[in-house]
């Protein structure tokens, strides 16, 4: 075990001697001023699920560090790593009882401090999440709260003494339910209260109307800066505050997968009061050197709703709240994600978007998109896309080897609460949360122990990193590439992005061009059809000589010359050079920054 960094001092010196010495060799870095985080690939880590490195079956800092050569050698700006903190796991780490320290079943300070220096070495940045909206109830301040109405920590959550029906019985305030099922209250005896719960009845949420409870998250944020990291995922971040008045929302109509009634949610989701809190947030992130970041888990309506988390004109709010309106979906259409991509280009004031197709809360995008017959084309083109557009990138871990869902077949086996209360109808997020699948060894090798907290996926054998690696045509070997060119051609790392053939309801195409004119062009053919394109770069303003293929699924696509026409075959994705006339006579593949 490496010794300790005990002093912020050294580790802060070691941490930018080791980036200062990568940052040469890093051709996807920041340039002409771009902060790092602009045109980043930011990976996913589900930490339970990630690397086990001690045999107890649940993945640890100590398997993360395992992994970093993988990680580096794939080419991520950065990782995510899902809550580390202790916590009784009752929403696996979402439900936290100590923000300030690492679960031991994960490891120490210290292995947090080693993965940062590595992480380092690497040029890797990390990230953690920032459970802000609840604790655990069994958080001491929560532990406190529920004893005595008159304890310090009371005012920290959300209460209500609720109403009581003409049988004297307590009822909750309103008609506001948990996204996790059933009431969004429960009763605590102790002070004859109700409190607010937006999640697991164990996962208490807190009272951002009291400014103690800002004084305290900010703390403990400034505690993990002082350490070293890169910035924030915040988590269920729209979710921070509540009606003051506890309204009743509108019913919609109907009921949720719960069983529960459909709600406008008005009063307890989005509401203008976050923003405040957001920007004072923004306002201490950037007093950190290093240009942190805060990234969102922002579930939104609208590309218009997404504007005003970024602080709209002003950017005075988040860096990059997720876009989940172009990846979350389920129907690979081509006029749906042109239509997507053009918002996220010209509605949110300049803004830098975030792409997210797969996470832990979702099955895998392989099986959301996937028509049963092409589902690995699917995938190369879901990739294409999140790796050829403009935005940053996040990606889930097992989505660049084509893992699948592996939902629990019977209800013993469950271990999402969700999935236990909803079956058979709701099977919970087990299936999107299994190891991670390194070789075809036994748990892939993702533990040693025979009893993984989750069960390795079926189909490991084939699907996985080590066997990938050794072939050239694998998914992740698609992957790789797609990130690689991100990182060497200028135009689709941070070139504009020009839709061609608007019309085309079958194919999606686009051309990526840079500030020196060089271009790229991508087109998807999001159909089951062959599709003939004839790519005209006209509208882009782009002057070409031919198209020189640089990727192509299924392989074959050739090059060819402006004017000539492509054939897509059923769910093709190709991503070519623009080549143009070189007044000394060679033609260039024009976008190598
Ligand atoms: C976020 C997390 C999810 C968690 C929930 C409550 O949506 O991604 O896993 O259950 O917040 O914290």
């Amino acid at each position: 075990m490496a010794e300790p960094l005990t002093h912020t001092h050294s580790l802060a010196r070691l941490l930018r001697r080791a980036t200062q010495r990568l940052r040469p060799r890093r051709a996807g870095a920041a340039r002409g001023g771009d902060p790092w985080w602009k045109h980043s690939v930011i990976y996913e880590i589900y930490l339970r699920s990630f690397q086990d490195s001690d045999g107890d079956g649940v993945g640890d800092l100590g398997g993360v560090v395992q992994r970093l050569d993988y990680l580096e050698s794939l080419g991520v700006d950065a990782i995510w790593i899902t809550p580390l903190y202790p916590s009784p796991q009752a929403d696996f780490g979402y439900d936290i009882s100590d923000y300030r320290a690492i679960d031991p079943q994960f490891g120490t300070l210290a292995d947090f401090d080693r993965l940062i220096l590595e992480t380092a070495k690497r040029g890797i940045r990390v990230l953690l999440d920032m459970v802000l909206n609840h604790t655990s109830e069994q958080h001491p301040w929560f532990v406190e709260a529920a004893r005595s109405r008159n304890s310090p920590h009371h005012g920290f959550y959300v209460w209500s003494d609720g109403r009581t029906d003409a049988d004297g019985r307590r009822l909750p305030p309103n008609n506001w339910v948990s996204l996790f099922g059933g009431s969004a209250w429960e009763y605590v005896p102790a002070v004859d209260q109700f409190y607010y719960h937006k999640y697991y009845r164990q996962q208490p949420d807190l009272n951002w109307r009291n400014p103690e409870v800002e004084r305290a998250m900010f703390g403990a944020m400034r505690f993990w800066l002082r350490r070293g990291v890169a910035g924030f995922r915040l988590d269920a971040i729209t979710a921070l505050f509540e009606d003051e008045q506890l309204r009743d929302e509108p019913a919609l109509g109907g009921t949720n997968e719960h069983g529960d009634p459909n709600l406008r949610h008005i009063y307890t989701d989005n509401l203008p009061d976050t923003h405040r809190v957001i920007r004072r947030l923004r306002a201490m992130i950037d007093t950190y050197p290093g240009r942190r970041v805060l990234v969102g888990e922002t579930y939104l309506p609208s590309t218009a709703d997404l504007d005003a988390w970024y602080g709209g004109a002003r950017h005075n709010e988040l860096h990059l709240p997720m876009d989940t309106l172009v990846g979350l979906g389920s129907t690979l259409d081509a006029p749906t994600f042109r239509q997507r991509l053009m918002e996220a280009a010209t509605e949110i004031h300049d803004s830098q978007p975030l792409l997210v197709f797969d996470n832990h809360d979702r099955p895998r995008s392989w099986d959301r998109y996937g028509d049963g017959v092409h589902d690995e084309q699917i995938a190369r083109i879901i990739a294409t896309l999140l790796l050829t557009s403009r935005a940053a990138v996040l990606l889930y871990q097992g989505e660049e080897i084509g893992q699948r869902t592996n939902p629990p077949k019977r209800v013993e086996d469950v271990r999402d609460p969700m999935g236990i209360s909803g079956w058979p109808r709701l099977k919970g997020r087990d299936g999107e949360r299994t190891p991670m699948q390194w070789d075809a060894g036994p748990q892939a090798g993702f533990s040693t122990s025979h009893h993984p907290w989750l069960p390795v996926a079926a189909g490991y054998e084939r699907i996985n990193v080590q066997s990938e690696t050794a072939d050239a045509g694998s998914m992740l070997n698609w992957h790789r590439h797609l990130i690689a060119m991100r990182r060497s051609y200028a135009a689709l790392r941070s070139g504009l992005m020009v839709m061609l053939d608007p019309d085309n309801p079958s194919v999606l195409s686009y051309a990526r061009v840079a500030e020196d004119g060089a271009a790229m062009v991508v087109a998807l053919n999001m159909s089951a059809t062959p599709q003939t394109l004839t790519v005209d770069l006209a509208a882009a303003g782009v002057a070409c000589r031919h198209f020189a293929t640089l990727l192509s699924s299924p392989p074959g696509i050739t090059s060819v010359a402006a004017g000539g026409s492509v054939t897509l075959p059923p769910y093709a994705a190709w991503v070519a050079a623009v080549h143009t006339h070189d007044p000394n006579g060679a033609d260039e593949p024009s976008g190598h920054g």
